[in-house]
């Protein structure tokens, strides 16, 4: 008994006004469609039909791509309520479902929570659900000059959101009755309203907002810059060790220092790389080096410590974190790190996307660092987790 949902993600984004459709806009390194696929997957929708404006298909299905067969475009129509009824057709063709969502494209962000709730409902009997908002703010309306003409009681007003949920058959009619009749709306919970049934509202939240103008958009990208105080902070810790070889290349902090030896490894031995590795890892909850880039990941015998971390930055990322800052401390003789210590910390911060402070310092003469054997490196990384 599956849940299907319906992304009308057609429209021109004419507000927002950056000459692309408004679901193909990047935020946060993916297009606004994909955080919306994303969060109805992650709620338990079985399977996605996106309806795309008629140019977009090849660009809609290689940004779903990553999400397999589970997620479908389709071409939508000239209004929302044509791109939602292509989308219903292609799903009623395919499945069986018990549940239909409809979900704008453009409230990317909705909580998972409030999409659960939505399905809940409809598994428990009602036909049409939709999230809705009280509204706080005084109501007045205006005639056609702008003329003030009184004042809307606001306990009557509701702020309508998506996903909206229903019984199949209910959107369908609901649908067929548009479709003949030429009705445009905004929202689904209207038309299958059109046909006499009415609906049951669960309560939305702030954070689904619809993406519609530029301020909007600031609001989207704002969600995943460190400053967004919902992130969830997260810390993990790394550490590394390498004996020094005679003869070796030395690759540390993501430099190459040509006037020392540098240090065993299968990769090339940067103790600091592979520390803050570590760290990502151990912050993310993903494990370690060893469990991430093991025997079954060949492609990454011999690689430098830069292409670890290169990776470990994009696993991390899809999991869901966003790095705030790492620190790396390196414990070894050689070589004199104070000259290029600012270099270093460009280079990391380079490839991790975020600040690395990197220090350095001895053990005194003591153990195999002080003895010159070997070098090794602590780390610590600060992730935030994307709500
Ligand atoms: N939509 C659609 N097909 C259309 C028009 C709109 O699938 N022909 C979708 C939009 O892509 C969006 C949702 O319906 O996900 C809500 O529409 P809206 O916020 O108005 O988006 P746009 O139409 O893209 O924006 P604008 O009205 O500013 O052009
Ligand atoms: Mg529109």
């Amino acid at each position: 008994m599956s849940v299907v949902a319906l992304v009308p993600a057609a429209g021109r984004g004419e507000r927002l006004g950056l000459g692309v459709p408004k679901a193909f806009v990047d935020i946060d390194g993916r297009p606004l469609l994909c955080h919306a696929v994303d969060r109805l997957k992650n709620a338990g929708v079985d399977v996605v039909y996106v309806a795309v404006g008629s140019g977009e298909i090849a660009r809609a299905e290689q940004a779903l791509a990553s999400f397999g067969a589970s997620v479908r475009v389709v071409i939508g129509g000239a209004n929302r309520v044509a791109s939602v009824n292509a989308a219903l057709e292609a799903a009623l063709l395919e499945v069986a479902p018990e549940v239909v969502l409809v979900h704008d494209a453009a409230r990317a962000f909705v909580p998972i929570p409030v999409i659960e709730a939505v399905i809940a409902a409809v598994r428990s009997g009602s036909q049409s659900v939709f999230p809705a908002l009280e509204v706080v703010d005084t109501i007045r309306v205006i005639d056609s000059l702008g003329h003030a003409q009184g004042v809307v009681d606001r306990d009557t007003l509701r702020i309508v959101q998506t996903p909206q949920g229903f019984s199949p058959d209910v959107l369908q009619l609901a649908h067929a009755r548009a479709i003949a009749m030429d009705t445009t709306a905004t929202d689904d919970v209207g038309l299958v309203e059109a046909i006499g049934i009415s609906a049951t509202m669960v309560p939305g939240d702030r954070a689904a907002f619809k993406v519609t103008t530029a301020a909007d958009l600031a609001d989207a990208r704002a969600l995943f810059t460190p400053e967004n105080p919902n992130m969830q902070p997260r810390v993990g810790t790394g550490t590394d060790v390498h004996p020094i070889e005679i003869g070796r290349e030395c690759h540390l902090a993501g430099l190459y220092f040509p006037e020392v030896d540098g240090c065993q490894g299968h990769s090339d031995g940067d103790v600091a790389a592979h520390a803050l590795c570590d760290a990502l890892l151990s912050a993310a909850g993903l494990g370690d080096l060893g469990a991430v880039f093991g025997t079954d990941r060949p492609e990454f015998a011999g690689a430098s410590g830069a292409t670890l971390l290169t990776e470990v930055v994009r696993l991390v990322d899809e999991a869901g974190y966003t790095i705030a800052n790492a620190a790396v401390q390196i414990i070894a003789n050689t070589p004199r790190l104070s000259a290029r210590r600012e270099e270093a910390q460009r280079v990391l911060s380079e490839v991790i996307g975020a600040p690395v402070s990197v220090a350095g310092t001895t053990t005194d003469g003591l153990g195999l660092t002080g003895r010159g054997e070997g070098r090794a490196a602590t780390a610590t990384a600060l992730l935030l987790k994307r709500s």
